[in-house]
Formats: C-alpha cells, sequence, structure tokens
C-alpha cells in the first residue's frame, strides 16, 4: 500500500462499501465529523464493548459498572472545570481559511524532530542487532543529543506558555519555529483564540425558562456524581473502580480523519477510586494492564507506545497516552489519567454534599484519589479496522481483500453456503445455522459460485465458511474454511460448535 494517506482512504472506501461506516445523513450530503455504524460496523462495535467490558467488569471483583444519563446537571460541568477550561486554541490561516489547533501545530513540529531519533535509533538497531543500547545511544550520539536539546527548546516554552495560557506566546512559537499552513504553504497566521468544546442546547419547552444544559463531553462525571451511590449501595471498599461505556460530545475544531476524530462519539471509561498516596502505584498498575489488554488482541508489539503528557489536563497529576500506529501514524488511543481529589472535591464544594469515604482499616474518612483508563470506542474500532485489512496476491495469481480482525471480535462469525440451491442443500444449511445462531452469529449465501461468496466473507473479516454439499446429506459432514489460512478440513456437523469455539471464543483473548 503505497502511501499512510492511502491506506487511510482504502479504509474508509472499505468500510462504506461493506457496510461498516456510514456517512451519518448521507443523502443529505452528511455531517461533518458525525458517522453510522452500519449492519457489520455495529457488530463489530458491539464485540469491542464486549471484550472492554468483560476484562474490566467482569474479571475484576471491585469494579462494577454504570450506564449514566448523557444531561447532567449544568453545576456539574462548572465544578468539573470544563465551563471554564475545556478550550482548544485555535489558529487561522488568513490565506487557506484554514483552521488548525495551535497546540497540535507545534506538537506535530516536535513529532517530525522525535520521527528523525527514531530513524537514528532504526539504523542503529538494524546495524548492530541485540548487541545494541539504545539507552546509550540516546545519552551519547550528538545528532541525537542535538535532536533532543531542539526539542527542548520548544517544549519548555510550549509547556509554559499552555499552562499560563499565554495564548500570544503559542501563536509566537509558531512564528518562531516558522510552521506553515499545509494547505496555502504561508505562515499568515491570525491570533490565538480559546473554543469552548462543549455542545450546549436547552432544557424545558419554554425558551425563557430554559436552563442552559450540555451533552457531556466525557462520560467520567455521571460516574464521578454517582461514587458514593454506588459505593454505598454496593458495598465496595477502597480500592474499587467503577466503569461505564457511553456517547460524548464535543464540538472539535479540526474534526478530520474518518473516526478518529468526531464530534459525537463513544468512550469506554473507567475510575478507579483509591486511597491518597497510592495513586502512582495504582496509575503504573493500570497502564500496564491496559497495554496488556491492547496487546492480547495481536495486532503487533511494535503497534503501541506510550507518550507521556506536555500539557496535562486541568484535572490531572500524571497522564500518559496509548499511542497506536493508525495509517495517519502514531496517535492517541486511550488516555491513563492520575486525577487526584480534583474531580470528587469539586463536586463536594459545587453540590454541598460530602463526598468522603470511611475507611474502616484506617480509621478515618477521606476523599478518594482517582486514577482513570479511557478510551475511544471508535477509534478502537479504527485501529482494529485499519490494521486488519490487507490485500493479499494468492497463488493462482488472483488478489483478494481480507479483514484479519482478531476471530472473536469478528462480525460474522461463520457463513454458511449449500453448494447447490436445490437437493435439500439450503435446508441442511439452515439447520445448521439454527444449531449455531445463538451462540455466533451466522450468515447464510447462497448466491454465485463459491469463490465468490468466500470473497465476500473475507471482505468483512468472517473467520470461517462452512460449505454443505451432497456428502453432508449423506455422512452430516461438512467442509470449513479458515479465513487467513484459507485451508479446508472435512469435519462432523456435530463438532463444529467446538471447532468453532476454539478460535471465536472472547476466553482466547481474556485468558
Ligand atoms: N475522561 C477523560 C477524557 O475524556 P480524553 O483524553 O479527552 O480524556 C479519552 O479522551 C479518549 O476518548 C481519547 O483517548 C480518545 O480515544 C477518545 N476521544 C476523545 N475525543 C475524541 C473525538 N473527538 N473523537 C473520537 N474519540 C475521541
Amino acid at each position: 500500500m503505497a502511501t499512510n494517506e492511502d491506506q487511510l482512504k482504502k479504509v474508509i472506501a472499505h468500510a462504506k462499501e461493506y457496510g461498516f461506516v456510514f456517512q451519518s445523513s448521507e443523502i443529505y450530503d452528511g455531517l461533518s465529523a458525525i458517522y453510522d455504524y452500519a449492519q457489520n460496523g455495529s457488530e463489530l462495535k458491539n464485540n469491542i464493548k464486549e471484550y472492554w467490558w468483560t476484562a474490566m467488569v467482569r474479571m475484576n471483583e471491585n469494579i462494577v459498572g454504570i450506564d449514566s444519563a448523557i444531561f447532567m446537571h449544568p453545576t456539574t460541568w462548572k465544578a468539573s472545570g470544563h465551563v471554564d477550561a475545556f478550550n482548544d486554541p485555535l489558529i487561522d490561516n488568513k490565506d487557506s481559511k484554514k483552521r488548525y489547533r495551535a497546540d497540535v501545530l507545534i506538537e506535530e513540529f516536535i513529532g517530525k524532530i522525535e520521527a528523525k531519533i527514531d530513524k537514528e535509533v532504526k539504523k542503529g538497531i538494524k546495524r548492530f542487532g541485540d548487541d545494541f543500547d539504545v539507552k546509550q545511544f540516546k545519552a551519547t550520539n550528538p545528532n541525537v543529543l542535538r535532536n533532543q536539546e531542539k526539542i527542548k527548546a520548544i517544549s519548555d516554552p510550549f509547556k509554559e506558555a499552555m499552562s499560563l495560557e499565554d495564548l500570544e506566546g503559542v501563536r509566537q512559537l509558531i512564528i518562531d519555529l516558522e510552521i506553515a499552513c499545509p494547505v496555502s504553504g504561508s505562515k499568515n497566521w491570525t491570533d490565538v483564540r480559546q473554543f469552548n468544546l462543549m455542545f450546549g442546547t436547552e432544557l424545558g419547552s419554554v425558551a425563557g425558562d430554559a436552563a442552559k444544559i450540555y451533552l457531556r463531553p466525557e462520560t467520567a462525571q455521571g460516574i464521578f456524581v454517582n461514587y458514593l451511590n454506588v459505593q454505598k449501595t454496593g458495598r465496595m471498599k477502597i480500592p474499587f473502580g467503577i466503569a461505564q461505556i457511553g456517547k460524548a460530545f464535543r464540538n472539535e475544531i479540526v474534526a478530520r480523519q474518518f473516526i478518529f476524530r468526531m464530534r459525537e462519539f463513544e468512550q469506554m471509561e473507567m475510575q478507579f477510586f483509591v486511597k491518597p498516596g497510592t495513586e502512582m502505584e495504582w496509575y503504573n498498575h493500570w497502564k500496564d494492564a491496559r497495554i496488556k489488554w491492547h496487546k492480547s488482541l495481536g495486532l503487533g508489539e511494535d503497534a503501541y507506545r506510550f507518550h507521556d503528557h506536555i500539557k496535562m489536563a486541568h484535572y490531572a497529576n500524571a497522564a500518559t497516552d496509548i499511542e497506536f500506529k493508525f495509517p495517519m501514524g502514531f496517535k492517541e488511543l486511550e488516555g491513563i489519567h492520575s486525577r487526584t481529589d480534583f474531580d470528587l472535591k469539586a463536586h463536594e464544594e459545587h453540590s454541598g454534599k460530602k463526598l468522603k469515604y470511611f475507611d474502616n482499616e484506617e480509621n478515618k474518612s477521606y476523599v478518594p484519589y482517582v486514577v482513570e483508563t479511557s478510551i475511544g470506542l471508535d477509534r478502537m474500532f479504527l485501529a482494529i479496522l485499519s490494521n486488519a485489512l490487507h490485500e493479499e496476491k494468492l497463488e493462482d495469481g488472483s488478489e483478494r481483500l481480507v479483514l484479519k480482525i482478531p476471530a472473536p471480535l469478528a462480525p460474522v462469525k461463520v457463513a454458511v453456503f449449500p453448494l447447490t440451491k436445490k437437493d435439500g442443500l439450503p435446508d441442511k444449511a439452515r439447520d445448521i445455522i439454527d444449531e449455531l445462531k445463538i451462540d455466533y452469529n451466522c450468515q447464510y449465501e447462497e448466491k454465485d459460485n463459491i469463490g465468490k461468496r468466500y470473497r465476500r466473507q473475507d471482505a468483512i473479516g468472517t473467520p470461517y465458511c462452512l460449505t454443505v454439499d451432497h456428502q453432508s446429506i449423506e455422512n452430516n459432514t461438512v467442509t470449513i474454511r479458515d479465513r487467513d489460512t484459507m485451508k479446508q478440513d472435512r469435519v462432523a456437523i456435530a463438532d463444529l460448535s467446538k471447532i468453532i469455539g476454539e478460535k471465536v471464543n472472547l476466553r482466547n483473548l481474556l485468558r
């Protein structure tokens, strides 16, 4: 596949053609950065949710799940800091009229220097193999040191300008670094302005009496305001976690790159409540647990990296991103934040209600600290889809498009094909589906030759195709064809459930 951009385009085209993702309201020319999940996409999305929920809630005795409302009391967002601080600094290029996030322009500039360092390191690894000491190389190589100096000379003033909300300082950095607009190529920039990302609406039917409320920009606050309800009714003991999956909304300045940055999206978040002073221990625990969860999918050990934040969110004292190698490069997939007691304390102050936990062992009350894991469901979907799409040349010279989605997450697990439409083969195929369909999402297909049917199922990532032929009627066997190896075996119909389960069961990922 030629370039990264081409690869993303291919993923977008494939997602549409094979019923994964459609542009929202497409018949009206769509709505910017809003997407609908189609028949295969919603299955994949549900499977990702199940993978996360099972790993998070079912497999951890001390984590429970909730489903809180999208609309919350407006004071929630004052307390959380979102009304005052959930802003992005935006800047326009006067020539192209394109709008950018000023901080992202600078971060991308830094990213290019980091890429140069990575390149030097890769060269060393290639040359010296296992003997290559990356740490020592980074500490001594003159090119690397020079580039590290450059990064520091940018990131120090950048960090300071961002934390002081010195927008003129941020603009000056863009000018000093001679960052040009990727569209016009010009350095003709406007001032930097703050832009609040929350969508507002009105509660109540009479406009004059209506209260301004917001569509939640993160699901986490629904957890914080329910923390004591859950702790008491669930008799939870610290440390414990509350998880939820739900929609969040942000009026993103630059909403590009398909479902990577959307204005309506879904988050899978977990807040872990801990004793103050133990938060770094738990922060490291969750960093470790989450990267393991990702790597279990087998998308590649080198597909992930941690990226510690330069600009910390207003609530965090430590924060890192798990970045994934998307077609557009390494980008944030999940955030892990040590949120201190910022949120609970703020809700105490604004609501006037005590949100303290009584620790029996310590015989004292305190406001717990919180470590959060927050992953974008749509980004996880894009990570899986883009990693799965392969164009393969086959031995006979033909080509196939195959989605090598991890089998337990595949939208359709089994496709069943009667070889012909007569001689009782369709009925036999439907009997097999009736047996399997409670455990596995099955699809029946009788149109076109078997080769074409295989191609269609490969393109949506179906791990197994079963063909029912005349022998099936005689001795209750079928051929089973594996998506990845394309090997076919004849097996007893009675063994199908077990054989299929060995590959597509979620247990394989969670074990
Ligand atoms: N509660 C913490 C929080 O919301 P965040 O880093 O702003 O932190 C968490 O968001 C995750 O949500 C991100 O890592 C990303 O995967 C996803 N996310 C954030 N904004 C998004 C958007 N506009 N479109 C799609 N996913 C988004």
